[in-house]
């Protein structure tokens, strides 16, 4: 779903290097290393640029990442550790590191083997929140492969029929790398919207979709506030929860990693799970051949006619590419409750703050 900030006066705009810069600082700051810091905030910001304040995936996730790394949840620096390295699959031990870093490592050990045999697959354990997963997806498509990224995450979904929160909102990012132009990126949850965007909607003063999440007994509501106890919905009803039932079975199931109910729940061991897939579509036909078919298949798609001439048809990810373009000329919203939390916690941790 595309959101909009029908509230500018909730949001102040920055310039991207502010933000990265500041990110990098804060991150270094709490512990992390150069390289961790900068795979963060690249996240960060990736995530500043494409996404809503509400969806929560900008420097919101400053304030958790000093949390838990406080709490010991996440260790900066950890050990992480190779515990399967086959010729197309592998298994990382994050070691209650950062999940952006595992997620990182992982994909780019996918990346590198199938280079080599066409296809990888590397999972990880005991991992922390990894961010957007469009952005390891990414990764695999900026060199020419198709990467696909998922992780399990806190409960806040409930198998379809229920009301008891078991799964996570389990996102999936894919990636079609195209000649020339932006890749094809599907990054989305495996429900219809999260808790930071109803709690958006609450601030703004407006009814949310029927279809974003439960009352705790089971009601429909368009009223955000009696569903922020109840269970998110998932995306295309029972198929949704069957994805995410899924998503789980490969990323924490498989990985070692925690799954259903108790992933995030023990503040010392978070043991997140996720799983990177490359492909590379030369291992099926010549790139050229491929390019071309992918081109033939993308123009039939934006020949469709739009039902509304003010809303055309696009592909996924490009609302989000068209976004970044247009932050970069006007600058990048953050939630002013965000920025007053970090000069607060600026201040604590002895960073300079240009919020
Ligand atoms: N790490 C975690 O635990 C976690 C959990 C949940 C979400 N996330 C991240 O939060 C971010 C936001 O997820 P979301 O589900 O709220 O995103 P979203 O619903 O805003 O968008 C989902 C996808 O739909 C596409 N899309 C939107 N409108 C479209 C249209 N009209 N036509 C074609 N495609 C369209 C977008 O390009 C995007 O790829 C993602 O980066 C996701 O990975 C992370």
């Amino acid at each position: 779903m595309a959101y909009d900030i029908s509230k500018q006066e909730l949001v102040n705009l920055y310039e991207l290097e502010t933000l990265n810069d500041f990110a990098i600082d804060f991150m270094k700051a709490v512990g992390a290393t150069d390289e961790e810091a900068s795979i963060i905030a690249d996240g960060l910001m990736t995530a500043s640029q494409w996404w809503h304040p509400g969806q929560g995936q900008g420097l919101e996730k400053l304030f958790r990442y000093q949390r838990r790394i406080k709490g010991g949840g996440i260790i900066p620096n950890a050990p992480m550790e190779w515990i399967t390295d086959g010729p197309s699959y592998a298994l990382l031990d994050a070691a209650n590191g950062f999940g952006y870093v595992a997620a990182y490592r992982a994909m780019h050990r996918a990346i590198e083997k199938a280079k080599n045999t066409g296809v990888a697959m590397v999972g990880v354990r005991r991992s922390n929140h990894f961010g957007i997963a469009g952005y390891h997806a990414l990764q695999a498509a900026k060199q020419g492969l198709i990467g696909w990224s998922f992780t399990n995450a806190r409960a806040e979904m409930a198998p379809w029929g229920s009301t008891q929160v078991i799964l996570g909102t389990n996102p999936w990012g894919i990636a079609i790398p195209r000649k020339d132009t932006h890749a094809i990126v599907l990054d989305m949850a495996l429900t219809m919207s999260g808790k930071g965007m109803m709690r958006w909607y609450q601030q703004e003063g407006r009814d949310m979709p029927d279809n974003w999440a439960l009352t705790p007994d089971g009601r429909v509501t368009t009223d955000p506030a009696s569903a922020m106890d109840g269970p998110l919905l998932p995306i295309g009803e029972y198929k949704g929860y069957g994805l995410s039932l899924i998503t789980d079975v490969l990323s924490g199931v498989m990985t070692g990693a925690l799954f259903g109910q108790s992933v995030f729940q023990d503040e010392s061991n978070y043991n997140v799970g996720h799983m990177m897939l490359a492909v590379s579509p030369s291992a099926f036909m010549k790139q050229d051949e491929f390019d071309n078919r992918l081109e033939a298949l993308v123009d039939e798609i934006k020949s469709a006619p739009a039902i509304d001439a003010k809303r055309p048809v696009v592909l996924p990810g490009e609302i989000e590419f068209q976004r970044m373009s247009e932050r970069e000329r006007d600058g990048i919203p953050v939630s002013k409750e965000t920025v007053e939390g970090l000069r607060k916690l600026a201040a604590e941790i002895g960073v300079d703050c240009p919020l």
